[in-house]
């Protein structure tokens, strides 16, 4: 049988970074003081959602999800749901990138869903780790 990996801090480690890393220009694109205008703003999400669909494609299809689905089932519904959180992320970018084309001006509202949405994918990737690394050690622990 196939053993998950001891640690999570590999390959998706690194691209959890780089979106991070992202994350931050954009928030800086969107900070009280920023100049930038709707299409910087939209370049910069789109950017953004090129890579964060990437990371988010390597971690449903990492080796780590399918060890855990195969030998804890029981945690089957957690990684639907992150899978699920992964398309609403994806679904509201989507909204926030069309309103920044529309847009002649990136206002107070635009910046602070734009901050919100920052927020709720920084939760989803944070939570998303915590859950992977201790189902990993779950499992370690239990075949000691
Ligand atoms: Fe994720």
């Amino acid at each position: 049988m196939k053993k998950p990996e001891s640690s999570v801090t590999g390959t998706l480690s690194r691209a959890h970074a780089a979106l991070l890393e992202n994350l931050h220009k954009v928030k800086d694109c969107v900070s009280a003081n920023a100049a930038a205008g709707p299409a910087e703003l939209r370049a910069f999400l789109s950017t953004t959602r090129a890579e964060m669909v990437e990371h988010f494609r390597a971690q449903e299809r990492h080796s780590s999800m399918d060890a855990i689905q195969s030998q804890q089932p029981y945690l089957s519904p957690a990684i639907h749901r992150l899978a699920d959180e992964h398309r609403a992320l994806t679904e509201s970018l989507d909204v926030l990138m069309d309103e920044a084309a529309r847009a002649t001006a990136v206002d107070d509202g635009l910046r602070h869903r734009v901050r919100d949405w920052i927020g709720r994918v920084r939760q989803h990737e944070a939570h998303e780790i915590d859950f992977l690394q201790n189902a990993v050690d779950q499992d370690i622990g239990e075949k000691d």
